[in-house]
């Protein structure tokens, strides 16, 4: 069994420090954001994630130990995992400070004679390993190859479903340069009962962009077919989508619910990395058009959905949100469509405005503190509360709130009712 080092414990490093403890690792855990650390030793996950509770009760101070300094823990690791943020720079490109600022951490004791393999588990393009950090890590006297091993390997789960996907993943990418590390790789993920593909660093990159620019592709294409419906007019578009579902040959699969319209992809990873992905192509000579068109069609969204809003209700209208997080089952509120549209709504004049979200009400008023926004601790009070009520997140809660409230106006920004 293998001894693994995390730098950064959010949605991907938490779950993979957690995950490879399950499988018999030990693993060390490490995080610059001091209160995100406190909470996990307290044994507090920092978010909504089920399965990750339970996990964290049964490996805490057994498999899994949180580290105040990681050096020591990098000493005796066999792989050092980066889990670090990978935000949109200015240009659109993945930003990479923070997996500087790790690698800074460690680079001291990469060649003290111990093999380790250093593996990128953060999303960045197509080249950042084998061109970015190899550069970086070559300018401080670190040659990957014989001292330790340079790799990546891209995350696929999904929030709301951190454990499972990770616990059972589909397919294991790893983007590989030596026979080593990709060995120990193999070794590391023997137990996990998932295809193993050991490919090129730049092939492992470009399968992740591969995934979420398609999903990314999928919604903006969905949202331009439901703008068409509209100016059109009579046209039921939530049904037009079922009966596109019920095709053979989607054979009833899940991918098939991001052919579906509503107020644009968000959250932390669409929205940045088919931004990198686009910025990464043209900083190689090739201006990517249907990306260019996805992500303006994206942008496009909230405008277009709080314009719905203005042409039915009033300022003097108390207007009540449904739904803060990007997606339902999940508290992250980060990119989220609803602060897009909120934002908009109080530049028009829009003032009135409570909200509710089942688990996301803190997290939303915390990252959002300059909307002054009344918000509600149930469906209940905001419906008293509220003259009409706006769906700007599928939550399970509101999917039959047409029902429970005959009387009610409500707008469906998510085409769910
Ligand atoms: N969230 C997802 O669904 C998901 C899915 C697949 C891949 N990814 C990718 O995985 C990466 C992490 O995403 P996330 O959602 O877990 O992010 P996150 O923001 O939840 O967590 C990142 C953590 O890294 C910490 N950090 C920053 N610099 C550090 C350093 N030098 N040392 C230690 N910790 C440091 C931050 O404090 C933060 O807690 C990103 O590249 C993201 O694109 C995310």
């Amino acid at each position: 069994m293998y001894k693994v080092t995390v730098f950064g414990l959010g949605f991907v490093g938490l779950t993979t420090a957690l995950g490879f403890a399950e499988k018999g690792h030990t693993t060390f855990g490490f995080d610059v954001n001091h209160e995100r650390m406190e909470m996990i030793i307290k044994g507090v996950i920092p978010f909504m994630e089920p399965g990750l509770n339970e996990a964290l009760t049964r490996h805490l101070d057994n498999k899994f130990f949180l580290v105040e300094n990681p050096i020591d823990a990098v000493r005796q690791s066999d792989f050092i995992f980066l889990c670090v943020g990978t935000p949109c720079g200015a240009n659109g490109q993945a930003d990479l400070k923070y997996i500087y600022s790790a690698i800074n951490m460690f680079s001291d004791i990469l060649n003290d004679g111990k093999y380790r393999v250093m593996v990128i588990k953060s999303t960045v393009p197509p080249s950042t390993t084998q061109e970015k950090v190899t550069s970086y890590l070559r300018e401080r006297g670190l040659i990957p190859g014989k001292a330790f091993g340079i790799s990546n390997n891209p995350e696929f789960l999904r929030e709301g479903r951190c454990w499972d996907d990770f616990i059972n993943a589909d397919r294991i990418v790893c983007g590989v340069c030596d026979d080593k590390s990709s060995q120990m790789l193999q070794t590391l993920y023997r137990e996990f009962n998932a295809p193993f593909f050991a490919v090129s660093l730049n092939t492992a990159e470009f399968i992740k962009y591969l995934s979420n620019t398609l999903l990314s592709t999928m919604i903006s294409y969905a949202n331009e077919m439901s703008k068409i419906g509209d100016v059109i007019g009579d046209i039921d578009i939530k049904d037009a989508f079922k009966v596109l579902h019920i095709d053979k040959r989607w054979g009833g699969c899940n991918m098939a619910s991001y052919v579906y319209p509503g107020c644009g992809y968000g959250g932390y990873c669409l929205p940045k990395d088919t931004q990198a992905m686009y910025a990464a192509s043209l900083e190689k000579g090739f201006e990517p058009m249907i990306l260019k068109k996805v992500i303006e069609t994206n942008e496009s969204m909230p405008d277009f959905m709080a314009h719905k809003i203005c042409k039915i209700l009033s300022p003097s209208d108390n207007i009540g949100i449904l739904g803060l997080s990007f997606k339902p089952d999940s508290d992250d509120v980060r990119d989220s469509a609803s602060g897009k549209i909120i934002a908009k709504l109080i530049e028009a004049g829009y003032h009135n405005l409570l909200a509710y979200d089942p688990i996301a009400n803190e997290a939303f008023k915390k990252d959002n503190e300059e909307f002054k926004l009344i918000y509600c601790a149930s469906l209940e009070e905001i419906q008293k509360r509220a003259d009409v009520l706006v769906i700007l997140t599928a939550w399970q809660e509101f999917l039959n709130v047409n029902e429970i409230y005959p009387d009610k106006t409500i707008i469906d920004c998510r085409y769910v009712l």
